[in-house]
């Protein structure tokens, strides 16, 4: 049973370890390692608040946790980021993660290991580590690497990614790494990252090392509120990397601070004002049976995120695609029955999606534009818009996703499916 349901029943839990058994007794527990050596085992209370797990008005988990994101990513900012830091403050680091120095120093790699739409925030963060704090990084997922693992190398730095902290896959790529670097052999150091929410998690049993993503329990199958808790994370880890190497001019660093601290209210917005005309969009989704999702750049692992989401609660298929790729192959799926959700965000690649847009309309595909431009171009290049406000490409992440958490779950709803429990799937996936 997952700790969510626990909750409302009790909130004292005495955990097992690998290796252990219980025995219930009329006077209680007894704990045993399989050698039949009785072991002390202490009770602890879990932080969470029964209130917590109640849907406080929404029809389903998914929607109230779509919701909570703005307030999240606003308490989360207080937590992370020092707002007694400006740049000609030496005195001050920007960034609060509480991590040991020596973690981050001399890096000269990232490797980033998860799965599902932890993956996809990992692809978000190898944007932001690689174009913010300037250190190349490569993100795989958990149940590949642990087959294939790269060469180890010196500085490399490995962060797992696991919303639960109890992903098997995820749990066993970090142990295998630990292993491997930690052999007699490897002449190379440890260096291990948890990014979570579940601080009590089996993943605090692998290291130490955790940025607690502060999203508080999510019921729905659906990650919606942890994955854009996981970005912020990545924000921080980026900017706090970026500041200590000294790669990005403190005045960039200060615009990119405070363009963080705008979002929550850019969320609410998006929320606001958009929630409505999303939920009319997916209620024309009743007989479609695919939907491209295409975004460049930082946005395209938000495609990838979209189209998972349609895919695993309306049971819609949604394939996330690089617009750039769309004519080496997908491009051949397109017609009038098939929507294709654009992620257009003013910035390096905005012209190149555009035209991507075009290529897909005329083959006939229905174009629905996510963009904050709503002029003559964009008209041209989309049926449907759904305007966002306007950030810069490197933040836009944070908001272009949510159109996306809307859109899956209102086609969902249309057709009336168990959303926050969907068909074939786990909350945690703690088998391989
Ligand atoms: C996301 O909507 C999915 N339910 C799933 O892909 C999830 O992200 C994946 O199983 C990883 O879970 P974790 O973050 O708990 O490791």
């Amino acid at each position: 049973m997952v700790r969510e349901n626990l909750v409302p029943h009790t909130q004292v839990v005495l955990s097992l370890e690998n290796g252990e058994l219980a025995k219930l007794t009329p006077l209680g527990v007894e704990v045993y390692n399989f050698a039949g050596v009785p072991l002390n085992k202490y009770p602890r209370t879990l932080s969470w608040n029964p209130v917590l797990i109640e849907k406080q008005g929404f029809k389903h988990f998914m929607l109230k946790e779509i919701h909570e994101q703005p307030r999240l990513i606003r308490a989360s900012l207080d937590t992370y980021l020092n707002y007694d830091w400006y740049p000609t403050n030496s005195s001050e680091m920007p960034i609060k993660l509480g991590l040991p120095a020596g973690l981050l120093e001399d890096l000269e790699q990232i490797q980033i290991v998860a799965c599902g739409s932890s993956w996809h925030a990992g692809l978000v963060g190898k944007y932001l580590l690689e174009q913010i704090a300037g250190i190349p990084t490569m993100v795989q997922y958990a149940s590949e690497f642990r087959y294939a693992p790269p060469p180890l190398t010196a500085n490399t730095l490995t962060i797992g990614v696991t919303q639960s902290g109890e992903t098997a896959d995820t749990l066993a790529a970090l142990a295998m790494e630990q292993q491997r670097l930690t052999n007699q052999q490897s002449r190379f150091q440890l260096r291990l990252l948890g990014i979570t929410n579940r601080t009590e998690s089996s993943l605090a049993a692998l290291t130490e090392n955790i940025i607690d993503i502060h999203a508080g329990i999510e019921i729905g199958v659906a990650a919606t509120k942890t994955y854009t808790a996981q970005l912020l994370a990545f924000y921080c880890l980026a900017l706090d990397m970026s500041y200590r190497r000294q790669v990005l001019p403190l005045m960039r660093l200060e615009t990119i601070l405070n363009g963080l601290r705008q979002l929550p209210a850019l969320m609410e917005s998006v929320l606001e004002v958009q929630e409505d005309s999303i939920q009319k969009l997916a209620d024309q989704f009743t007989d479609t049976q695919d939907v491209i999702f295409i975004g460049r750049g930082i946005n395209f692992p938000v495609a990838l995120e979209g189209a998972l989401k349609l895919k695993e609660i309306s049971y819609i298929h949604g394939e996330g695609y690089p617009s750039g790729e769309l004519k080496h192959g997908p491009i051949a799926l397109l017609d009038a029955k098939v929507p294709v959700v654009t992620i257009a965000q003013p910035g390096s690649v905005y012209e190149k999606v555009l035209s991507n847009a075009q290529e897909a309309k005329a083959r006939d595909a229905h174009l629905i534009g996510i963009t904050p431009r709503n002029n003559s171009e964009t008209a041209e290049a989309f049926d449907q818009l759904i305007p966002i406000p306007e950030v810069e490409e490197l933040l836009s992440p944070m908001l272009t996703v949510i159109p996306l958490q809307l859109l899956a779950y209102y086609a969902a709803a249309y057709r009336g499916l168990d959303i926050d429990q969907p068909r074939n799937l786990a909350k945690s996936v703690t088998v391989e």
